[in-house]
This record gives C-alpha cells, structure tokens and sequence, in this order.
C-alpha cells in the first residue's frame, strides 16, 4: 500500500531541484551542510541526468548517485527521487532518430535542449521502462527515498508531435473511441465541406490547413494528445509501484497550463505538485493565488506541494525582476495557507554553466551564507519547522468555481462569434472577487460533487458534455445558489451545438433562452442598470428571453436596451443567475458580496485590502493565515472570545494584532 504524504513527510517539506552532477564531488558535502543549515529536508535529485546515469545504451553508472544520496541521508535530507527520463541523451536519437517528436512542418527537434522527445515513440517508451526500472531496483531500499518524481512538466515545450509514428498512433486511438469510421464521420460533421473519410488511414493531423480546421478533429487531437503524454507517465508509474508499492509517485504540473487535462492525471498522481513563477512585475500574485486553489482541489481538498518556485528571478522572460526583500517568504506562505504541504524551489545552487545560469536559486554564484538570498531561504526553512500539526490540514471553501479543461479547449477554437476570448480570464475575473474578500474557492469539474458548497459559479461553460447539466440542476434544487456566465451550455462533447434555443442543456435551469449573440468590438462599452445603479460592460451581450427568470439588470444602450442582461431563477430551493455579459469588477463584486451575504459565507476576518487571509483546519485546530501584502503595518481585529498561539512568535494573542509590512501571521486556536 502507498504510504500517504503526511506519513513520509509529516512536515512541512522545504528544498529544491538537486542537479549534483553539475558540480565536483567536493562541493557536495559543503551542499549537505548548507541544507541542514537551512532547515532542507527534502530535494529533488537526478531529473535531468539521464545522460549521465546511461552514458550508452544499457551501461549504467549509479555510483556518483549513490554517494549523493548516502550524503543527503546523512545530513537528515530526505529525497524526491526523479527517474531521470526528463531528457534523453543524444546517443538515444542518433541510434533511433524515432525517439524525436516532429514539428508541424514535418521537421525533427533535435538534442541540444531538452524534452525533445515523442510520447508516442515505442523506442523511447521503451528506453523509458527500461531506466526506470533500473533506478527503481537500484534505490527502492535507500532510506533516503521519500517519493518518485517522475519525468518533468511533461509536455511544457512540447505537447504536440506530428511524426508518422504519432500518426498511426492518433488513428489507432480514434479507431479505439469511434469503432467504425461512418461513426467518426457523424461525431467529426464531416459532410461539412466534404471531409467524409472512407478508411481510417485517410485521417491526417488537423494542421497544415488552407483554412479553418474541424473542430471535432481538432478536439480529439487534443484529446489524444494528453492521452499520450498521460500512458507516458502511466508506463513509468506502472514499473514503480510494482518495484516500490509503498512511494508515492507524482510529476509536477505548471501554470495556466492549457495542454494536460490535469484533473484526469491527479486521479494517478499521489500528491498534486506544481511550479509556480509569479512574475514580479504584476504584483501581489493573485492569478498563483488561484492555481493554488486549482492545484488543491485536483486531489478533492488533498494538500499539494509547491514542487518549483524561485528564490529571487528566473531567466527566461524578456526581463528578470527578482523579487524584493520579503516577497519570496510573504508568496511562500500564502502557498502554504492555500493547502500547500511543500514549497520548494527550482533550484539548490546557482548554476555555472548551461541555459539557466542566471535563474536564481537557494545559493548564489557568490556560495556566500550571508548573502540576502540564502539568509531569506534560511529564515523560511527554520520558521516551517515551527508549523508542527500542519501538514494535511484541508481548506474550508462553500464556495466553488467549475473549471473544465476540455472546455478550455474547445472554447478557444477559431471561428466563433468573438475570437478573442480567453476561457482563464473569464475564470480570473469571478475568483478575483472571492480572493479580494477572502473567500475561499475550490474548483470542480462540471460532474464533480457539489454537496458540500453553497456557491458555485460556473464561468464560461462552452461544453456541457451529456447529462452534466443534471449535476448542476440537482445542486440549484437542493438550494444551491449558481452564476452562469455568457457563452455556456452552447456545444456537446464533440463541440457540436446543442440543439433547441442556447443554452439548451442549462434553459430549464436558468429559465431562459439567449435568442442571439451580440459580440462588442474592442473599444465597444454598454451600461446595465441594476436597481437604478449604472455599471460599465463590454465584450459580449447576450439577447436574451425570459422563461420564467426575472431581470436584475437590464443593458442600457444599442438596439437591445432595456432587454435583460442578467437574470435570476428560482429552482427548487435555490437560485440559479446568468451573466449575459462581461460586467465591470465594481458590478461583479457587488453581486457576488450580496450572494455571500444572503449565504452567510463570510471571510475568517475582516481585512483591509491586499491583506490575504485563508483558514486550514484538522481535527482539532484551526490554522489562520494573515498575510500582509502591504508596505505599511496593519493592525486586525480577532473573532471575540478566541485565544490564538501565534506560531512564529511562539506568543499567544487575542482581540487584535498588528502584522507588519511584506509579513504573516499564523495563528492556532
Ligand atoms: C521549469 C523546469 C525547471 C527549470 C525551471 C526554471 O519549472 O521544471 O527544470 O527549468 O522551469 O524556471
Ligand atoms: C465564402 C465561402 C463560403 C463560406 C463563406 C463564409 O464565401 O464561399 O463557403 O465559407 O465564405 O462567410
């Protein structure tokens, strides 16, 4: 049986990506102090030293990783052990050129950077088992070994290949989902400009197009794509827990990452882990703040690790902010406060050669202890200690936002009514307003269970696959309180539309029907009026018919004015609301503050602005995080009654406290 997280680590974990191989034996023991020193308890070791480990075919040299590990075991620094297969070694692709994805344009990436690999390449699935198993019988009994990183941000440069092999591959899976070809044909609409199929190997990749492509194809492609990279990681997951059932396996996933439809793949992870690079120059992170809460709710409430962040900048935007001094600990601790279990960083020590020597790390270029940097790693490693209890705590949301990859997909396909849509913003701009009042959200897929929330708003739902709709009926009947926003319910699984007057799956449930669509040009405003107050809209008007819902507010200009612009329903025990356009902040926090308040779902405390407060709990404890974003101190009021034990400051505190600038609070009670 796997063992849980909170078992192989029941604290805190704090440390790094481990690249050793890059450096002289000698520097290794000095790494091992270091990271005692600052309160490291776990690395990430050997994701990218495939070529070093294999340096020909079948020839492995384990011995300097068995030092490093017996060093690090040593030093009380437990390991996050990576099979190694982030990049194969050039012997690889010399011998088996297959083994290299394709471009659109039908030509070969090459080795001289990483991932270039074909998920679908049998020979390189193959080298893959094959390493894997190595490692896994080389270390499975090393007291070092926590948990298994397998490969790394899969498909992050690469998540598309276009070589022949992935051809028969992706014609092998639609032959799997469709069964006959006249099937494909409907599911595809393919008498539409006469794209009929007769045989399956008539079937090419959707690019390289005069025009528009089919969508449905396109979906699928999609579709077959994450289903590759996905049997990728199964492959490796698959040798490991038969060689180590008891470690828990995981890959770290990224940010606003469009490609891998990462609800499917946390059914197979046993720990969420994901790299997260805010850049400084937007401020306080709130877009990270709400990929946390994705990241948390991947695994229904499990806590993540925060697997990659960085100390100080990275180096691969146009411009490298570093962050200021405070801000790294100040993000690290709203990581924590969002259920993250883990905050590591990309990378241990500075590199000296290779693309990424200038991207920060936990020890700079200088190796000096008392840099700013590693003193600021140091404080943050030492001060995690103190959150003993914490690990495993779980979030406290009434609130959920429905997020969707396919959705995404499909949503964002060209040749719609308005092409510059963006499925994530559309989903910033609702969590915004629950993150500026404190409110804590957690995402669901459209089928996913909604029994434990009052709030749920779905944004842009585009697809609504077969009976989804159900789902979100039986939560409005049963009193659950629901937004809509503009352009949901329109297309099936296939992104066909569905038929009988948009959004025919949600019209019972919203009591009306979207008769037409009126997309505004760019510079384009209207104005609702909601009881006598004026707000500002743009983007997008629905044309909307009442069927039984009542308007809240009403669009103020153009040739439907004073037609409904938002509307609400009652339905069973509750209420279900639809946006028919892209309101102003000012009205969507003021909807959604009088929703909260009819709820009674109200922050843990009152705040000032960019003060970001969010509650953990166990059994028996409350974690209450107050994380003061501003550059002035602020002085809070506490729930009356309750006596706090302020964890840093190892104190108690009651009726106020005052947290100073760029700095936190964490109180049990
Ligand atoms: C990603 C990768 C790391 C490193 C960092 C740099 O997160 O996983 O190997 O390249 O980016 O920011
Ligand atoms: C052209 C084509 C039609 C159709 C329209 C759409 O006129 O001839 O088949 O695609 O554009 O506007």
């Amino acid at each position: 049986m796997v063992k849980r997280i909170d078992e192989v680590m029941p604290r805190i974990a704090f440390g790094g990506d481990y690249n050793p191989e890059q450096w002289d034996e000698s520097v290794w023991l000095e790494d091992a102090k270091l990271m005692q020193e600052a309160g490291v308890n776990l690395v990430s070791v050997a994701i990218f030293s495939w070529s070093v480990l294999e340096r020909e075919e079948g020839k492995l040299d384990f011995s300097w990783l068995d030092r490093v590990l017996d060093i690090l075991h040593d030093h009380g620094v437990g390991v996050s052990l990576a099979t190694a297969t982030a990049s194969p070694p050039a012997w690889l692709s010399k011998e088996y050129p297959e083994v290299l994805a394709v471009q659109e344009n039908g030509v070969p990436y090459q080795i001289g950077s990483r991932q270039h690999y074909s998920p679908n390449s049998k020979r390189f699935r193959y080298a893959v088992k094959q390493l894997v198993k190595e490692m896994a019988n080389r270390y499975k009994d090393h007291s070092a070994l926590k948990m298994w990183h397998i490969n790394n941000e899969y498909g992050c440069h690469l998540a598309e290949c276009y070589s022949d092999e992935s051809l028969s591959a992706f014609r092998e899976w639609l032959k799997n989902r469709y069964q006959t070809i006249e099937n494909l044909n409907q599911k595809w609409g393919t008498n539409f400009w006469s794209q009929r199929y007769n045989e399956w190997d008539e079937i090419q990749f959707p690019v390289n197009l005069p025009t528009f492509y089919n969508p449905s194809q396109k979906l699928d492609y999609k579709r077959f794509m994450n289903d590759a990279i996905f049997d990728l990681y199964k492959i490796e997951k698959e040798v490991l827990r038969e060689i180590t059932p008891d470690i828990p396996v995981f890959t770290n996933f990224m940010y606003e990452f469009k490609p891998l439809n990462y609800f499917g793949w946390a059914k197979e992870m046993d720990l969420v882990t994901w790299d997260s690079y805010p850049d400084p120059r937007e401020g306080k992170p709130y877009r990270h703040a709400m990929h946390h809460d994705l990241m948390r709710s991947l695994k229904n409430g499990q806590p993540f690790y925060l697997m990659e962040q960085v100390t100080s900048h990275v180096n691969w935007r146009d411009i490298n902010l570093t962050k200021k001094p405070g801000e790294m600990r100040l993000w690290s601790y709203s990581t924590v406060a969002r259920g993250g279990d883990g905050v590591m960083y990309f990378q241990w020590r500075q590199g000296k050669a290779g693309a990424e020597k200038f991207h920060g790390a936990m020890v700079p270029h200088s190796n000096d202890p008392n840099s700013r940097v590693y003193q600021e790693v140091k404080q943050l490693g030492n001060e995690l200690k103190q959150l003993d209890g914490l690990a495993g705590a779980r979030g406290t949301a009434k609130v959920a936002i429905v997020f969707d990859w396919e959705n995404w997909w499909a949503v964002e396909h060209e040749g719609k009514p308005h092409n510059r849509l963006s499925y994530l913003d559309q989903v910033y701009q609702y969590y915004r307003s629950f993150y500026e009042k404190n409110i804590a959200v957690d995402f669901v897929e459209p089928n996913g269970n909604l029994a434990d929330y009052q709030f749920v708003v779905a944004p842009m739902l585009y697809m609504i696959r077969d009976g989804e709709e159900n789902n979100l009926e039986q939560f409005v009947k049963n009193g659950g309180t629901l937004i809509v926003s503009f352009f949901s319910g329109i297309a099936d699984e296939q992104d066909h539309i569905h038929l009988g007057g948009y959004p025919a799956p949600l019209r019972s449930l919203l009591g009306l029907t979207v008769e037409e669509f009126a997309p505004m040009a760019d510079d384009e405003i209207n104005t609702i009026v909601a009881n006598g107050e004026k707000f500002t809209v743009n983007t997008w008007a629905d044309i909307i018919k009442l069927e039984g819902a009542k308007a809240i507010a009403t669009f103020k200009e153009n040739w439907y004015q004073d037609n409904p612009a938002v509307t609400i329903h009652r339905y069973g025990q509750g209420s279900s609301i639809y946006v028919g356009t892209n309101p102003s902040d000012d009205y969507l926090d003021q909807l959604i503050s009088g929703i909260l308040q009819q709820l009674e779902v109200s922050a843990p405390l009152d705040a000032p602005k960019d003060v970001e407060i969010a509650e953990r709990v166990t059994n028996d404890k409350r974690y209450l995080f107050i994380i003061n974003h501003n550059t002035d101190p602020v002085t809070i009021a506490l729930k009356e009654g309750v006596v706090y034990q302020d964890c840093l400051q190892g104190k108690q505190v009651s009726q106020t406290i005052t947290v100073q600038n760029t700095d936190v609070a964490i109180l049990v009670y």
